[in-house]
């Protein structure tokens, strides 16, 4: 790890995020995952400016999958790929929390906690949040989304009793009923991080929001096939392990999956609950897409992982820079802004047009000639031309141009059939 940087200038006060009792001096949080597994990650991460941290997963009694990590990120693909995965134990989450209280000033510490015993009724989780919240946690994040334990062998393998993570988290009856039972027993707030797998994420989210829960966080992951070698399909592209396995997805390659998880989530829950989106957030712009999506604060995790965490003050510089030129006075003034206008298929407004060619630029390679839906573009002269009265306005052919030699044309907007 690099050596700890000097702590950033004052935090732009319009970045700050309040979600129940806790103010977060800006959305950033590192969420949950391997660079939240030690101390010296949590000072770092507060000398870089981030606002909060989500301790990597704790068990109550000991994971009955917890291996030496395997990762990989396929850098063309844009994905992260992990297949074996080292959890905390509780009284390991117990002592970070405590350390991290001790060393940090104002990082913001989530308790990322699942219990899997056979304590009777709820005690199991009830006692668990309350002892992170004697420990010093600020906040009680249920893990209702790992996807790489009793899901991911429900996938491959036999069910197994245990139901945790992404397993339980599709269940909106069990959870909304250890939210409830865990909001009732602690004073900070209650945030829960639930599972896109199985297609319910909305109503899983306003089950939780009814008993109470102060976050519903989205995390993007899921169970995936990576690329593998198709000469030696037995072994998967894991280094140092025999099999392939079905791995957890996450990085740049998620977020369009994650945009539409905080969408669902938000479109579902109505403006006042709060919404922590993650997945693929790499870059300010990307945070404040997932803003724009419905989300008041951002985890990153996998970026965190491939960089470290010093790249954070740029990324609070481009959301300052952004809200100055749009004068916006806090986040809430862009939240949301499109989750108005994404618009259902039904009610879409199109424009009628056509494809035209700058034969000036155009080379004649034949590349959109190729295109297979299209019959309205033939190469004359080594030129292309396209008929406009077959082009149906699609514009695929657009980006197939190396040259960028074509354009649309807009005719005007199309009359709505019903
Ligand atoms: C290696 C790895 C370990 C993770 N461990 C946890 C975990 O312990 N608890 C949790 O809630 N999420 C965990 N996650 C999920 C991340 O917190 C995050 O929700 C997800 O990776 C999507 O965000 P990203 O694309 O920024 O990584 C893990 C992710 C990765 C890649
Ligand atoms: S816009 Fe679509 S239909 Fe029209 S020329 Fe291009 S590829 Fe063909
Ligand atoms: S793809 Fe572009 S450069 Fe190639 S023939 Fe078509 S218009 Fe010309």
């Amino acid at each position: 790890m690099r050596k700890i940087p000097k702590p950033p200038k004052a935090d732009d006060p319009r970045l700050a995020v309040k979600v129940g009792s806790v103010t977060f001096p800006n959305p950033f949080m590192v969420a949950s995952g391997p660079t939240v597994k030690w101390k010296e990650q949590l000072v770092m991460a507060e000398a870089c400016g981030w606002a909060s941290a989500s301790l990597k997963l704790a068990f109550d009694p000991e994971p009955y999958i917890s291996l030496p990590p395997r990762y990989r990120y396929f850098k063309k693909e844009a994905y992260h790929a992990f297949t074996a995965e080292k959890r905390l134990t509780f009284k390991e989450c117990l002592q970070l929390l405590q350390e991290g209280r001790k060393l940090t000033r104002r990082l913001i510490l989530l308790a990322n906690i699942t219990y899997i015993g056979d304590k009777p009724g709820l005690t199991g989780w009830i006692e668990m949040a309350q002892q992170a919240e004697a420990a010093g946690a600020h906040v009680i994040e249920l893990n209702m989304c790992c996807p790489n334990m009793s899901f991911n062998v429900a996938m491959t393998e036999s069910a197994r009793t245990e139901q945790t993570g992404a397993s339980m988290g599709q269940n909106a009856t069990a959870v909304s009923m250890i939210t409830e039972a865990v909001k009732q027993s602690v004073k900070i707030p209650v945030f829960v991080k639930i599972t896109p797998e199985g297609g319910r994420i909305a109503e899983v989210a306003k089950a939780c929001y009814d008993k109470g829960a102060d976050c519903v966080c989205s995390v993007a992951n899921r169970l995936a096939i990576a690329d593998f070698d198709i000469e030696n399909p037995k072994q998967g592209p894991y280094r140092l392990q025999d099999e392939p396995t079905l791995a957890c997805f996450s990085g740049p390659w998620i977020k369009p999956l994650a945009l539409r998880d905080v969408f669902e989530i938000r479109r579902k829950a109505g403006p006042g609950p709060a919404v922590l989106g993650t997945g693929g957030i790499a870059s300010a712009r990307d945070a404040i897409q997932m803003i724009m999506c419905g989300a008041d604060l951002i985890g990153v995790c996998t970026e965190t992982m491939l960089k470290g965490f010093d790249f954070l003050p740029r990324w609070l510089k481009g959301m300052s820079d952004f809200m100055d030129r749009h004068a916006y006075q806090s986040c809430r003034d862009f939240r949301d802004l499109a989750v108005g206008r994404i618009t259902s298929a039904d009610k879409l407004t199109l424009h009628g047009g056509y494809a035209e060619v700058d034969l000036d630029k155009c080379t004649g390679c034949t590349l959109c000639e190729a295109v297979g839906h299209c019959n309205a573009i033939t190469i004359v002269d080594k030129k292309s031309h396209i008929d406009r009265t077959k082009c149906t306005a699609c514009s695929t052919c657009v980006e197939v141009c190396p040259e960028e030699a074509i354009h649309m044309v807009d005719a005007g907007v199309l009359e709505k059939k019903s």
